[in-house]
């Protein structure tokens, strides 16, 4: 009878779910994180933390992000309202509050209209039980000020300083972990991204050091959970108390939480020194583990990589040639400049006579140096075109202001080979492209340059034609070797940044010229 009113009262928050969305613009859904958890999966959720809690222990739920309660129903039906004896849910969107409390008060669920974040400090009985999918909201959606708040308080609440990169989901946890019981239970469905980059360590640190971790199940790319959050998701299971120092972290990943593809028990002392987590578990099917850590060879030692050049503003900045000739702007501060990646439709680039690439559309970005006074007198052209950017409104940007002259762009040689800094694919297919240039232009920054240096720079300045040979040895990294050293992001799009790049084996030009490895070896000694 219980589970039968239940089941139809799940319906109906299906419906109200449904409702509420459906009246929502894209924007503020994103502006509050508004994606609801398919209550199969919260279920799955529930079901997987149940395992940790004692059968007779009753159970104090709490969701500091409720919606319109697709976790407290998957509570009722994993526990069984008998056994939960307080809930509490705290929900900023009025109108998912009142839908919450309409659905769900009569089996005793409490909801808190307010902003999670400032409502914390409220004495209220720690829960025993947390579920939760907080808010995603990227980092650049939140105001300065806010940011600033959030850290200093989760610093005053947990000790943990967060990185000014780290979106609202990762104060979510360690604000809710400091309220939840000790001893008690959470389960945590948020973007998987942290696992990987620099403003994640907090977090990682926090998970490791803090709390006892006991899963990690990873969804793979291929079968985003929210469609319509595209984003890569990750489930964290774990019981507030600190850690013995052998424990071990079950990893999982694809499948369903009860029937993953792959799964590796990890010691937490491992995880202590690993910066990227998505590389457990260790198996084959998981394309971001990193097969051998023997120290081979790597692309960062032939070459140097960077980059390409962030101007601050394209549209300003880089003009069609043609357009710069017409306003008379002088050849001498203008550079020849690689369209963006999906305007490039060529990956072999070559030059006309003066270095510009012999492609559809040649570009130019304005780089000069000199100040504005000699530019008024001796350019006249150029600093008049200059003048421009006041009516444009970009001068308060960034890095404009940053730089002296404001114009002066970072310096850059032109590379002679390239690779695109995001971009999609799987299995073998490479998700970036690599580009040989053979002209003088250079790339903007959705590029990495690619610089020869030490022996592979000597070989080719000897032996130019071999430069051919280079690219295809690039050309056959494979899409697995630059998915596992890049990252991933929502809906299967792929970055990699040039340390990473610069950490993919090179093994391929050894074997291919075995003179270049004594470079190696003498810088192994140095590092020794
Ligand atoms: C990703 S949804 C998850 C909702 C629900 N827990 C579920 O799993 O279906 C996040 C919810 O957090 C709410 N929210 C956003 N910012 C919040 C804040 N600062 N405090 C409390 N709730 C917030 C949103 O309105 C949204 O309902």
């Amino acid at each position: 009878m219980i589970l039968d009113s239940h089941h139809t009262t799940e319906l109906r928050r299906q419906a109200f779910q449904a409702e509420i969305d459906a009246r929502k613009s894209p924007t503020e859904r994103n502006r509050l994180g508004q994606f609801a958890t398919p209550n199969a999966l919260a279920v799955e959720i529930a079901q997987q933390v149940g395992s940790l809690i004692k059968p007779d222990k009753s159970i104090r739920f709490a969701d500091p992000a409720i919606g319109s309660g697709s976790f407290f129903s998957a509570a009722l039906n994993v526990f069984g309202s008998s056994r939960v004896k307080t809930a509490l849910g705290v929900e900023i969107d009025p109108e998912f509050a009142e839908a919450a409390r309409q659905l769900w008060s009569i089996a005793g669920l409490e909801v808190v209209t307010a902003d999670f974040t400032r409502w914390i400090g409220t004495t209220v009985a720690a829960p025993n039980l947390m579920l939760a999918n907080p808010p995603y909201v990227r980092h650049h959606h939140m105001e300065r000020n806010e940011k600033e708040r959030l850290q200093r308080l989760t610093f005053k609440m947990t000790g943990v300083e967060v990185n000014g990169l780290a979106g609202l989901y990762v104060y979510f946890v360690l604000l809710a972990t400091s309220w939840l019981e000790t001893g008690g239970v959470a389960a945590w469905l948020i973007p998987s991204e942290f696992m990987d980059v620099n403003y994640g360590a907090a977090l990682k640190k926090f998970l490791t050091d803090r709390v006892m971790l006991s899963r990690v199940h990873r969804f793979q790319a291929d079968d985003v959970q929210f469609g319509d959050a595209l984003v890569s998701s990750v489930v964290l299971v774990f019981r507030k108390v600190p850690p013995p120092a052998d424990h071990c972290v079950e990893f999982t990943l694809g499948g369903t939480m009860g029937e993953p593809h792959v799964r590796d028990m990890v010691p937490i002392a491992q995880l202590q020194r690993s910066h990227k987590w998505t590389m457990y578990p260790t198996h084959s099917a998981n394309d971001r583990y990193l097969s051998n850590g023997t120290k081979g060879p790597a692309l960062g030692e032939f070459f140097r990589i960077q980059r390409g050049i962030a101007t601050g503003c394209n549209k300003f900045f880089v003009l069609d040639r043609a357009d710069a000739r017409k306003r008379g702007l002088p050849d001498k501060y203008l550079r020849p400049i690689l369209p963006s990646p999906r305007y490039l439709k060529t990956t072999i680039i070559d030059a006309d006579d003066d270095g510009y690439p012999l492609i559809d559309r040649q570009l130019c970005v304005i780089d000069c140096g000199l100040p504005e006074s000699m530019l008024k007198t001796e350019y006249p052209e150029l600093w008049e075109y200059l003048q421009t950017a006041r009516t444009l409104g970009i001068m308060d940007g960034y890095l404009i202001g940053k730089r002296s002259p404001w114009y002066k762009q970072e310096q850059r040689e032109p590379a002679p080979f390239l690779c695109t800094y995001m971009g999609r694919g799987s299995g073998e297919k490479q998700p970036f492209r690599f580009i040989w240039n053979r002209s003088s232009a250079i790339g903007n920054n959705l590029y990495l340059m690619l610089s020869p240096r030490n022996k592979l720079a000597t070989m080719l300045q000897e032996h130019p034609g071999r430069a051919e040979m280079v690219y295809a040895l690039l050309r056959q990294v494979t899409g697995h070797e630059l998915r596992r050293e890049g990252r991933v992001y929502g809906g299967g799009l792929n970055k990699i940044e040039p340390n990473e790049l610069a950490r993919i084996s090179a093994a391929s030009f050894i074997e291919r010229w075995p003179e270049l490895s004594s470079d190696i070896e003498s810088q192994g000694e140095l590092f020794k």
